[in-house]
């Protein structure tokens, strides 16, 4: 199907299941090449079918993307595109979804997963750096399952790890300078509450990886594995001094991850200039409804906001873009469009 989509806000109705979420996820794909469900790309294929193909067009930009038998064929403006880095964030785009959660009670990496793909929307060098480490520290931990070691192999790639892994740590540390205050005054107006974050590089970043990544050598070969370097970075959400991962409610754990979202928006519109377009799936939830609504407020001064949900009856539909998505036949009608 093809749809011309307005300017300003566009609300995305329909019953639970009736492809909301996945128009969305279609947009978010075009930005980022990935879902923001976390699915495999065989598993987006409707259900039957061999392939898939997103396309879309702004004022200044053509990006098409055909998945099929585990290839993506990326075109940019009408030119074939052979790595992924080099279509990454054309789109620009910042997704809020249910998904979310797991950026305060999942695991450690869904952290360092959503600052990396930060980074990499303001600054694709860093998206280089994290391949092309996680490349080095690959071939460093397969020598490192091996019964002999020898010093100078693991040599060789820590004069490739360290430059890579110091960059890293680097950006990532810079990028908190602002993002830390974006994040606790949204999150302050959502909640009510104080937020802190706390960034735990293996190393310091002011003496650099060499001392830390040497002196855990031995203990590297008892576990097999690499232990210092960005890699194992963590990131900690403290609510009101407590770790929010443990300690918060459902309510502030999704006003947390609401609040990380419109703080990636605000950084990339400052960094690159452009406002993305924000992605937001059933915002409304359990949040708190005056507060989301004075957020929403920030919401709507971006350029092209969509906004899915299945509670219509919250929300005035009046001045603003709909699209509603028949249990039908699943096919997207625009009821209004400016
Ligand atoms: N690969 C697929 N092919 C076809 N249908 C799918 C596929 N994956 C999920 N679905 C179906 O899509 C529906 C969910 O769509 P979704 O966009 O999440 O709906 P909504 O956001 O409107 O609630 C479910 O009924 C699910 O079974
Ligand atoms: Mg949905």
């Amino acid at each position: 199907m093809e749809i011309e989509f307005g300017d300003g806000l566009t609300l995305v109705l329909g019953k639970n299941g009736v492809g909301k979420t996945n128009l969305l996820e279609a947009i978010h794909y075009l930005g980022t090449l990935r879902s923001f469900r976390r699915a495999k790309e065989k598993d987006m294929v409707s259900f039957g079918e061999e392939f898939f193909e997103v396309k879309g067009k702004t004022d200044g930009l053509e990006i098409k993307v055909l998945w099929m038998a585990g290839k993506k064929n990326i075109e940019l403006d009408g030119k074939r595109i052979k790595k992924v880095e080099d279509a990454f964030g054309k789109l620009l785009t910042v997704a809020f979804t249910s998904h979310d959660l797991f950026l305060i009670d999942g695991p450690p990496q869904e952290r360092r997963r959503f600052f990396d793909m930060l980074l990499s929307k303001i600054d694709i060098s860093y998206l280089s750096d994290l391949i092309a480490y996680r490349k080095v520290l690959k071939q460093r931990n397969a020598l490192l399952s091996r019964e002999e070691i020898k010093e100078e192999e693991m040599n060789i790639w820590d004069e490739q790890l360290i430059p890579l892994g110091e960059r890293i740590v680097q950006k990532r540390r810079e990028l908190l300078k602002d993002f830390r205050e974006k994040v606790k005054n949204f999150f302050e107006v959502l909640s009510g509450k104080k937020l802190e974050i706390i960034y735990n590089p293996t190393f310091d970043p002011d003496k650099g990886m060499r001392g830390e990544l040497l002196a855990r050598r031995e203990a590297e070969r008892i576990y097999h594995t690499t232990l210092t370097g960005p890699h194992r970075d963590n990131y900690i959400f403290l609510v009101d001094g407590k770790d929010a991962k443990k300690f918060s409610s459902l309510g502030e754990r999704r006003a947390l991850a609401f609040a990380l979202r419109l703080s990636e928006a605000e950084t990339i519109r400052e960094k690159r200039d452009e406002y993305p377009v924000l992605l937001l799936d059933e915002v409304i939830g359990e949040l708190d409804r005056t507060r989301v609504y004075n957020t929403l407020k920030l919401v709507l001064s971006y350029p092209q906001t969509f906004l899915a949900t299945a509670r219509e009856e919250v929300l005035s539909t009046e001045g603003v873009n709909v699209i509603r998505i028949d249990t039908e036949d699943g096919t997207p009608v625009i009821e209004r469009s400016y």
